[in-house]
């Protein structure tokens, strides 16, 4: 029989992502409607194990679900990654009466769910991160809003690059993954898209690609580098002196990970909230919400961390062909 859970917490753990106030505020309120009491635990892990904990009623989450950030703040612990982090975090929860947790961040703080799960601490994950590099769903709270605050910066730079026929490097986030660079690339209508999971290092080739456009009478040139091939103002610098047309690198950077988020990442965000409440209500463990196939789903946490995800061929090969 699963145990009863009549307390839980929730925390928000890695980079902050657009939506995850959402989040938190859908398992407050869904636990809370459950019966379940609701601890709210500050700044991740190390908040966990800093004791930074306290009760959350409806209350605390009302006017949240419009704003950037985390409320609950976030963090990276590298304590938590360790035995006696994950011991003693264990114990923190037992001696607030957490039961179980959510734990809204990426695959990362996945890892630190599995390893309180196995402590005895009824976790589940919730995707959060703008990277949209969780294997096992095809959303993750936070992606929606990145990808449109991006896409409207690097229209504006479209702007003045078409202006000064310049050729524009645009760096965008997501660690190691490529689907912010691949949905800016398309939606922005870029020359050239560079993806870690598909990129052969091949400089030549986007320098063909420039002077081959600007025969076809293309003014500007927009390239979309991935934060996971990086380099974009030397890169900038080769690619002018190859082809002689003046070359801007702008990177970006935070901007992408903050604002109000869209109404997609809101509702999504509320629907896998409520739902990691309602597992733990069941008494659940060691589980991970997901989207797929238009369901909101769950996986075994050791299932979703081995699963692999990739960008799509076809879809690579599409923003290719629209970019002639
Ligand atoms: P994300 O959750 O966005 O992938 P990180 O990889 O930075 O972000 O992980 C967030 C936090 O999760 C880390 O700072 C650490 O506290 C915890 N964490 C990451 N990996 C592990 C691990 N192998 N074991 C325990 N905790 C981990
Ligand atoms: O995972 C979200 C993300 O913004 C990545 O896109 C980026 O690589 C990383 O976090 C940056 O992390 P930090 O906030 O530690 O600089």
């Amino acid at each position: 029989m699963a145990k009863e859970i009549k307390t839980i917490g929730v925390l928000t753990s890695g980079g902050d992502a657009p939506g995850m106030n959402a989040a938190i505020r859908a398992v407050t309120r869904k636990a809370i409607s459950s019966g379940m009491k609701v601890m709210g635990i500050k700044k991740g892990y190390q908040g966990l194990l800093n004791e930074e904990i306290h009760e959350m009623s409806p209350r605390d989450v009302s006017d949240t679900i419009q704003r950037g950030g985390t409320v609950l703040r976030t963090a990276r612990c590298e304590d938590f990654k360790t035995e006696e982090g994950q011991a003693r975090g264990a114990e923190v929860c037992k001696k607030y009466g957490i039961q179980g947790l959510v734990v809204i961040g990426g695959d990362g703080s996945y890892r630190g769910a599995q390893k309180l799960a196995a402590h005895g601490i009824n976790t589940i994950g919730v995707p959060g991160t703008i990277d949209l590099d969780i294997a096992c769903t095809e959303y993750t709270i936070g992606f929606d809003t990145a990808v449109n605050t991006a896409m409207q910066a690097i229209d504006k730079v479209r702007d003045t690059s078409s202006s000064h026929e310049r050729c524009s490097i645009i760096e965008v986030m997501g660690r190691n993954a490529g689907y912010i660079a691949l949905w800016c690339g398309v939606a922005n209508g870029a020359e050239d898209i560079l993806l870690p999971e598909k990129y052969e290092y091949n400089e030549q080739e986007i320098i063909n690609n420039i002077i081959a456009n600007r025969k076809k009478g293309k003014t500007h040139h927009i390239i979309i580098n991935a934060e996971g091939i990086g380099h974009s103002t030397s890169m900038a610098r080769r690619i002018e002196a190859a082809t002689g047309m003046e070359t801007r690198a702008t990177i970006l950077g935070y901007m992408q990970r903050g604002g109000s988020p869209t109404c997609k990442d809101r509702f999504y965000a509320s629907m896998m909230g409520a739902y990691a409440a309602d597992l733990l209500k069941e008494g659940k463990t060691n589980r991970v919400v997901g989207y797929r196939h238009g369901q909101f789903v769950d996986f075994d946490i050791d299932e979703a961390l081995s699963m692999q995800k990739d960008i799509s061929e076809y879809q690579y090969q599409v923003s290719k062909a629209l970019s002639i």
